[in-house]
């Protein structure tokens, strides 16, 4: 069985409704990156900062996975499928994806504030109890914080995305503008002589590698155009 690693940014979520980060429409043009998705940001303001993320879960709520998160999914009939996903949402989770990495933390799930990565602390939120308040303590005492890996944080998801890449048979990456490190880096990871795709209706960056094959379309679109190759269908 052809084992399938994918890698998956906020163009993944596009067509659910979930905005980008860069680029036009982008949150970052609404939002100061290092007021809400930074470690000083949340020691300056953690009020803030909960509310920007309480915010971002009542809007995860309405939203539901598209049909590139389903042909990913559907994938796991034919193959072993990793998904390593810089996304917070769960939208792949909700698409019935059932191996799913996130490097950068998980949105409906709170941590400590003085140990983020302790995995006892990590408590699952739902629909009944969305929101973090200030005061709200994680079983350490400390104040409960989102489950989001910040800018100037580790990220130790990413030893786990390595290890999964490193005997996979194509690599597919959709949706992400390959700014953000070390999630990029995975890139350098992929073993020579496998099948890498991106798929994104943007431009891409201009110095990638040139194994890697450009699907200039959608994620649902180019998920449609790459199922059959990538499931061995003909
Ligand atoms: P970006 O906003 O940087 O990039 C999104 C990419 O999705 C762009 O290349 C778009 O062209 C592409 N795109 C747009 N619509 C699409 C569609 N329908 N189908 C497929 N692709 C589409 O988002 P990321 O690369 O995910 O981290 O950003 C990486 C990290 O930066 C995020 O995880 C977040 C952010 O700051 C943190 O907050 C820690």
């Amino acid at each position: 069985m052809k084992k399938v690693v994918f890698l998956t940014g906020a163009g993944m979520s596009v067509e659910s409704g979930l905005s980008t980060f860069r680029g036009s429409g982008g949150m970052w043009n609404e939002y100061k990156i290092e007021d809400v998705a930074s470690i000083e940001g949340y020691e300056r303001n953690p009020a803030l900062v909960l509310e920007f993320y309480n915010k971002r879960r009542q809007e995860l709520l309405t939203v539901a996975p598209n049909e590139g998160h389903r042909l990913i999914a559907e994938l796991e009939k034919h193959n072993e499928v990793v998904v390593v996903t810089q996304n917070v949402d769960d939208l792949h989770e909700r698409a019935g994806s059932t191996n799913v990495i996130h490097l950068h933390g998980e949105l409906m799930k709170a941590t400590s504030t003085d140990s983020p990565n302790n995995l006892s602390y990590v408590r699952t939120l739902n629909q009944e109890n969305l929101e973090i308040k200030i005061g709200d303590k994680a079983d350490d005492g400390s104040q409960l914080r989102p489950y989001i890996v910040w800018f100037g944080e580790a990220v130790p998801m990413m030893e786990d995305a390595v290890l999964a890449l490193r005997d996979a048979d194509a690599f597919v990456i959709i949706g992400t503008s390959l700014n953000v490190y070390p999630a990029a880096g995975l890139l350098n990871y992929a073993p020579a002589g496998i099948p890498i795709y991106l798929i994104d209706p943007n431009d891409v960056q201009p110095y990638l590698p040139a194994r890697i094959k450009v699907i200039k379309s959608g994620a649902s679109e180019g998920m449609k155009s790459l199922f059959a190759l990538l499931s061995g269908e003909h």
